[in-house]
């Protein structure tokens, strides 16, 4: 069959809410000064997620997983391809993926991560796209999933506030009709100091410094050009003009960065997908999380076209254009 179709999606937030007023108050234990008003005006962040500690994002992968199959009617054994993006893995090995495979219950089908931060579900998607395409897999879970908490410094003001955990999932089958479109996958690794965790564990240690560090004016510049330059060339390739996209599901990093694409590639706000208020920045999970957001409340119908982009640490970036 030539095409690969979203059949199914679903959504995992741990249940504790911190809004930007109960993060101000924490931070201010630390003498750290943050507000509401700072973070809702340079980012569009009310709230976030966030999970108890020793929650992993297998665990939560996992239920976003088991939601996706029972909105697409299928069971865990029908799947026979696992992708999950996340930079947050449970371990250094084995991979994210063959926990959740575990814990699904099911075994003998491929499974494996991708490392792309926040343009990680795009990655994971276009993958399990090529690997159905060429008759490698039926039927795949592709996963975004981050416990974002972990690898925050919770003392610098200018990242903690921007993050979320989360996990979203759809489920991919093979499909005579579209389905996926057209992709795009791009990194540019001369920017890998941006935006880091340049921190691992060797020789039982930690070496180098494991938290998030952002160059946050360099990130914002170089996601809007990259994303608008990505976003027209994926929608030429697939042979349509922007006015046939009916939704377009970003990166939910920042509000302002959101807008700006919006504004260049000439969709209307009306027809951006935005949850970033409510989930804060998500890293991988922010778009499958999106689109599961607008599928339940019914903006997403079938027959949409969607414009699905991720951009993040790298630096990477890509987008996929897919009929749901
Ligand atoms: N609360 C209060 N003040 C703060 C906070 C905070 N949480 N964080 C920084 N400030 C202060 C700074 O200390 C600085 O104070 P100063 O002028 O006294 O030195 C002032 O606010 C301005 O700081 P800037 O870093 O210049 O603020 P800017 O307007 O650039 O906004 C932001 C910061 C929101 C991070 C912006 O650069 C941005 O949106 N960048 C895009 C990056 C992004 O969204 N990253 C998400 C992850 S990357 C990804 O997913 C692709």
């Amino acid at each position: 069959m030539p095409y690969t179709k979203i059949i199914g999606t679903g959504s995992y937030l741990p249940p504790r809410i911190v809004s930007n007023d109960d993060l101000a108050a924490q931070l201010a234990q630390d003498g750290i000064e943050t507000s509401d008003q700072w973070i809702m005006e340079r980012t569009g962040i009310r709230q976030r997620h966030i999970a108890d500690r020793g929650v992993t994002t297998s665990q939560i992968a996992t239920q976003a997983a088991q939601a996706a199959l029972l909105d697409a009617g299928l069971a865990a054994s029908d799947i026979d391809l696992i992708v999950v993006a996340t930079s947050t893995p449970d371990f250094v090995f084995p991979s994210t993926a063959c926990l959740v495979q575990n814990q699904l219950g099911i075994s003998g089908g491929a499974a494996f991560d991708v490392q792309a931060v926040c343009s990680g579900f795009v990655y994971a998607l276009t993958t399990a796209d090529a690997l159905i395409k060429a008759g490698n897999a039926t039927k795949a879970l592709v996963i975004g999933a981050e416990v974002f908490s972990s690898i925050l410094d919770w003392k610098d003001r200018s990242t903690c506030v921007l993050f979320g955990d989360g996990a979203g999932a759809v489920v991919l089958a093979a499909s005579p009709e579209p389905g996926i479109m057209a992709t795009q996958l791009k990194a540019d690794g001369s920017q890998n100091h941006i935006l880091c965790a340049a921190g691992n564990v060797a020789y039982g240690e930690v070496v180098g410094d494991p938290f998030l560090r952002m160059d946050g004016q360099a990130v914002f510049k170089f996601a809007v050009n990259a994303l608008t330059k990505s976003g027209q060339e994926v929608v030429a390739q697939a042979g349509l003009s922007m006015e046939q996209v009916d939704w377009l599901i970003p990166h939910q990093a920042n509000v302002r960065i959101i807008n700006f694409i919006g504004r260049k590639l000439h969709v209307p706000t009306e027809k951006v997908v935005i949850t970033l208020d409510q989930h804060a920045n998500t890293s991988a999970a922010s778009v499958p999380l999106a689109l599961d957001a607008a599928r339940k409340d019914g903006r997403v119908k079938a027959g949409h076209t969607v414009l699905m982009q991720g951009v993040g640490g790298g630096f990477t970036w890509g987008s996929v254009l897919a009929r749901i």
